[in-house]
């Protein structure tokens, strides 16, 4: 357009103002085309449109689909892919998360509300301006909103130290301002945030043992238009990670070399230009493989840099450190889509196999402080009994000692982290629901694969800075990057209570 102008303006020189002027004219029109489809370029400076959402309310769904089939006895083949079992769960009707109640307030990113003006009495009180509060009312002072910025959209100051050393014998090219990088990918807004062109991440090339990991200098992954590059601060490990690593599911694995991880928190250093929720800066945490199976994300948390689809990302919850914020997602999604798949409702009784593990640690305070069971019995081993019922349990069964399916006490849901359906299916009421994560199962029992949702992490936020659900890091402490080895032959004893987590990350 803007050549075909000029043509015209050399070869009619008499028309030169009037034809300027009708090129002004549609140039203004194709730049509010482009901020209308969400960004553009012209005469080399890139425009975007910035439009920040909160997220929807949690819509109740009338049903999950059919409730899952169970999935009856071995040969399994390894953990279906989510799309056997059904895609993302939002609770059905009538389930305390769909129902706003005391024990799930509603999110809280609902429109603000006023301070109500107080009712005049006679006689009436001198005239007093209540200030207008921007605070919704159920939500303590010191919440962020979810969606709401952290930190202003123009800050330009590094939030993050420079990185370490590069790895001996790999050459390193000098960082690039991000807004380089995002013009060649085209992919990502004008950043003021400095990127280094490669960094450090845990990387194995052959399925194995823990030994096959290699700490490795790579490229910096780029971000496609719907993920940000989130600078990793702390990552955590789960069972999946080290059955991944075997090979378990090579089948429908991503290729390898790969860098294995599924939790990250972090701050946003780059956004793609379809993202709207999320700016640089932002403190966010995730688990960010949407299936944790199928196809999960090739370069993964344990590196210094991750790409991280929008869509799995939520704002870090103020009170938790990074190391709290990352041993959370794929454990706390796990155990809320559990709940949420056999609608447990208030007051219902829950049995949890595997209490002290990643997901039971979760799945127990879940079920006291988000779903409202008036009952909640553990497994668990005699060391870790106080460590459990500071967790909310009402009863501890030590696993070594009793055969709790010999036990008279049966329960509305059972929720089996260990493995063990055919023992667990023994202590459901009649018309209970058995969920499980791993193993062979059989009716009433189903398992399911967690799938990754960032909306669902945001709506646990209120829980996690209000303290009533708590994370929890084995009490070894966080191990540090370079200890990712030793984290992984830790956890894979099977013996890790709570949260295997690496940090920091720097
Ligand atoms: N399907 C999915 O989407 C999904 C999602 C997450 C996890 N998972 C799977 O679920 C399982 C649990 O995950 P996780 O992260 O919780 O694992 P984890 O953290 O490694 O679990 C370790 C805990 O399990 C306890 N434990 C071991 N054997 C037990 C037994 N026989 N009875 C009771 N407790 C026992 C241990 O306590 P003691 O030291 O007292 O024995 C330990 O505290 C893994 O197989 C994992 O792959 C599946």
């Amino acid at each position: 357009m803007a050549a075909s102008c000029a043509s015209a303006a050399s070869s009619r020189r008499s028309l030169a103002f009037p034809t300027v002027f009708l090129c002004l004219i549609s140039h203004l029109l194709c730049l509010d085309f482009v901020a209308a489809s969400g960004g553009g370029s012209v005469g080399g400076l890139r425009f975007y449109s910035q439009r920040y959402s909160v997220a929807p309310a949690y819509a109740p769904v009338a049903t999950y689909g059919p409730r899952v089939s169970p999935i009856v006895t071995p040969p399994a083949p390894p953990l279906a892919p989510p799309v056997a079992v059904g895609g993302p769960t939002p609770p059905p009707a009538g389930s305390p998360l769909a129902t706003p109640s005391p024990l799930y307030p509603p999110p809280i990113v609902q429109a603000p509300v006023v301070s109500p003006v107080a009712t005049p009495t006679t006689p009436p009180p001198p005239p007093t301006a209540p200030a207008p509060s921007t605070v919704p009312a159920y939500a303590p002072k010191s919440w962020t909103p979810v969606g709401a910025p952290t930190v202003p959209a123009s800050s330009s100051v590094p939030l993050y130290a420079p990185v370490s050393p590069p790895l001996a014998g790999v050459p390193v090219s000098s960082p690039v301002r991000a807004e380089v990088a995002t013009e060649k990918a085209g992919a990502a807004k004008i950043s003021a945030m400095e990127v280094p062109t490669t960094h450090k991440a845990w990387t194995y090339a052959e399925y194995g043992p823990p030994g096959v990991l290699k700490l490795e200098q790579i490229p910096v992954p780029d971000v496609a238009a719907d993920e940000v590059l989130v600078k990793v601060h702390a990552a955590a490990l789960n069972p999946v990670d080290g059955k991944r690593r075997q090979g378990k599911f090579k089948n429908t694995d991503s290729p390898l070399p790969t860098v294995p991880g599924y939790d990250v928190a972090g701050v946003v250093m780059k956004v793609g230009k379809e993202v709207s929720k999320f700016k640089e800066g932002d403190e966010v945490y995730a688990d960010v493989s949407e299936a944790a199976l199928n196809k999960p994300r090739q370069f993964g948390s344990l590196a210094q840099y991750t790409a991280v689809q929008e869509k799995l990302l939520a704002l870090k919850p103020t009170r938790l450190s990074f190391a709290e914020a990352a041993s959370l997602p794929l454990a706390i999604l796990t155990a809320q889509e559990a709940f949420d798949r056999v609608n447990l409702k208030v007051g219902q009784s829950v049995f949890i196999n595997g209490g002290a593990g990643g997901v039971g640690t979760l799945a127990i305070q879940l079920a006291k402080q988000v779903y409202g069971a008036s009952l909640v019995v553990t497994t668990g081993s005699a060391g870790k009994v106080d460590l459990l019922k500071s967790l909310g349990v009402d009863k501890v069964i030590d696993y070594k000692k009793e055969k709790y399916e010999e036990l008279p006490d049966k329960y509305d849901v059972v929720f089996d982290t260990v493995g063990e359906c055919n023992r667990c299916v023994k202590v459901v009421k009649e018309g209970g629901a058995v969920v499980a994560l791993t193993g062979a199962v059989e009716p009433p029992g189903f398992r399911f694969v967690v799938t990754s949702n960032g909306e669902n992490l945001a709506k646990l936020t209120p829980f996690l800075e209000s303290g009533k659900v708590k994370a929890l890091i084995d009490p070894k402490g966080s191990f540090t990057f370079s200890e990712v080895v030793e984290a992984f032959e830790y956890l894979e004893t099977g013996r890790a209570t709570g949260k295997v987590v690496i940090a920091p990350i720097e």
